[in-house]
């Protein structure tokens, strides 16, 4: 083979075991997200401990109520397809929690994973300021370098960033996300914004008999 045909050969890319995270533009449609939205600012809300513009609604579970359950309903198919990604087969997936934030002007959510949890959602019901999108975090303690090369010129993607920022969130967009993934949002420079989240388990795992059962 000559140099010529040499250079004609591209060069491949593998991306060895990314963590997968999905975004479904307008899932929710705009008489859900509405009807949530007019549920969440109906109801007595409490503040977040560690935010004070951070507040979630008192209904200590959403799931109680139709719409809520109607909401947790349309997530099911892509937490099945998400599911996949993650085990490679398609469980029965149940929501088994869900709650509300409001994020007035000034709050923020510090950084914070889900326990108890396999895949967890956000819908977000309005807007984002461009500056208080969810930014999701290389999970710490890796097995990387301990170099870092954060600068203005450097070139980020997925390989050396440590930070990802969702980008601009339609209202009824859902993002899922593997529970133990870090993330939070910063100070919100813009209007009150309004999102759900939700915690979802798989009924089983069953890895060549050894089987764990999962109930919500
Ligand atoms: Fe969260």
């Amino acid at each position: 083979m000559d140099q010529t045909e040499n250079s004609a050969l591209e060069d491949q890319i593998e991306l060895l075991f990314p963590i997968p995270l999905m975004r479904s533009p307008k899932l929710l449609s705009p008489k859900l997200s509405e009807a949530a939205i007019a549920a969440i600012r109906a109801e007595k809300v409490e503040t977040n401990l560690r935010s004070e513009q951070l507040f979630h609604t008192t209904v200590t579970n959403p799931l109680d109520s139709n719409l809520f359950k109607e909401i947790a309903a349309v997530a099911v198919p892509k937490l099945v397809d998400f599911g996949f990604m993650l085990f490679g087969e398609r469980f029965n997936w149940t929501v088994k929690e869900m709650w509300t934030n409001m994020l007035e002007p000034g709050g923020s959510q510090t950084m914070h994973c889900h326990a108890n949890s396999f895949i967890s959602g956000i819908y977000y019901l309005t807007p984002s300021h461009p500056g208080s999108r969810t930014v999701f975090i290389r999970p710490p303690g890796g097995f990387e370098y301990n170099f870092r090369h954060h600068t203005r010129e450097a070139a980020m993607g997925p390989f050396n960033a440590g930070k990802y920022m969702v980008p601009a969130a339609e209202p009824g967009d859902l993002v899922l996300f593997p529970s133990y993934l870090y993330h939070e949002v910063p100070k919100n420079q813009g209007d009150q914004r309004i999102t759900i989240a939700f915690n979802a388990i798989p009924d089983r795992l069953n890895c060549w008999g050894y089987e764990i059962k999962f109930s919500a």
